[in-house]
């Protein structure tokens, strides 16, 4: 048969012989809180991700509006929509990624902590939904306080027994992402040529972007490194504040998030050499978790980078998110554990 469509003359395929060859080949992912600032923009950047076959979008509202929006998306990933916990662990079942966006965002005057007593209780409830249907899957965790939240979720896998600490990863790419374009407009460059690593955590003084290792190597003035490491420190608050009560950074996040996943995925997938900062469990300081560059694999996160060298202000830097990180871990712990 010649067809105007079929300029090769492939085999014409009737409907149900194309529906028997299958969809693409790629990774299943659910998003939860899929409805949310973040997740909307988010499941719209991951139907676009060519690694991905299978988009589950979960929330406990919405779901089915963003679901049905979403699949109109002429791109390669068959989307499906979950809508309340009577439907978390069909939505979780078989998944390779899940990446958490549920949860309360700031307000004005609020800290990421404040978040605490809401967004704790919800992650551990959709942990308890990984550990039934998908407990190999790989967990981003973007919910705040990231550096609470990640060891609530360790602690939830820690009681059922399927705790991999390579597999859960706080995400701070937003962290990462905003440092890059900030030092990037300080130095004239374009941004996707910056590469500078962030560590820590991801709240206030955790945060603590290493600008003696930034690439292209360049040195900084300490007016420089003064206002780019207190930048890079309230990029969210800059975000919260401008939107002045309507929620924080969404889209920029859901940009980042997605640059995580990717990355994941593509270590998921087997490619060499994928390095990016995570929120991790961790021996590089003495505690528990912390946020340093890791080697994306087959497994997660691999392999935990040490810190590298670092100059007289970063060191003082790292005393002081040490000493906050250590609460927030240690509250995190023990609201699972109480
Ligand atoms: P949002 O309020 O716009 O969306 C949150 C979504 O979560 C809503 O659709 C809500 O229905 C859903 N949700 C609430 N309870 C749920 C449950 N039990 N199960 C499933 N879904 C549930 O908030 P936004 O702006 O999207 O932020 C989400 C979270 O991400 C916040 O905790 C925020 O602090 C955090 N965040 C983290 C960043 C990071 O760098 N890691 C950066 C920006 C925000």
């Amino acid at each position: 048969h010649l067809h105007p469509s079929n300029p090769q003359m492939a085999p014409i395929l009737s409907a149900a012989e194309c529906r028997a060859k299958g969809g693409a080949p790629g990774f299943k992912v659910a998003i939860l809180g899929a409805a949310g600032g973040i997740g909307q923009p988010l499941s719209m950047l991951m139907k676009m991700n060519p690694l991905v076959s299978v988009l589950h979008l979960y929330d406990v509202v919405n779901a089915p509006g963003v679901t049905a929006d979403i699949s109109h998306m002429d791109t390669g990933a068959v989307v499906r929509g979950f809508l309340g916990q009577g439907q978390l662990e069909s939505a979780l079942e078989g998944m390779d990624l899940v990446i958490i966006p549920a949860g309360v965002p700031r307000k004005p005057g609020m800290t990421r902590d404040d978040l605490f007593n809401i967004n704790a209780g919800i992650v551990r409830t959709l942990c308890q939904g990984i550990v039934k249907s998908c407990p190999n899957a790989v967990v981003n965790l973007i919910s705040n306080p990231v550096n609470s939240t990640v060891p609530i979720a360790a602690e939830v896998f820690k009681n059922a027994g399927i705790y991999d600490p390579k597999k859960l990863l706080g995400v701070t790419m937003l962290d990462v992402v905003r440092a890059n374009t900030f030092v990037a407009e300080v130095l004239g460059l374009d941004p996707r040529e910056v590469s500078v690593p962030v560590v820590g955590g991801h709240a206030g003084v955790t945060i603590l972007p290493l600008l003696s290792q930034v690439k292209p190597p360049c040195s900084f003035t300490p007016e420089e490194t003064e206002y780019l490491t207190k930048r890079i420190q309230d990029g969210g608050t800059e975000v919260v504040q401008a939107k002045a009560g309507a929620g924080s950074a969404t889209l920029s996040m859901a940009y980042a998030a997605v640059k995580f996943a990717d990355a994941c995925l593509r270590g998921l997938r087997g490619d060499a050499g994928i390095v990016e900062c995570a929120f991790v469990a961790s021996q590089v300081t003495d505690l528990p978790f912390f946020a340093t560059k890791v080697r994306l694999g087959r497994g997660g996160a691999e392999e935990v980078y040490q810190l590298g060298p670092l100059n007289e202000y970063e060191r003082v830097g790292l005393e002081k998110a040490k000493k906050e990180l250590a609460i927030s871990i240690q509250k995190g712990v023990s609201f699972i554990k109480k």
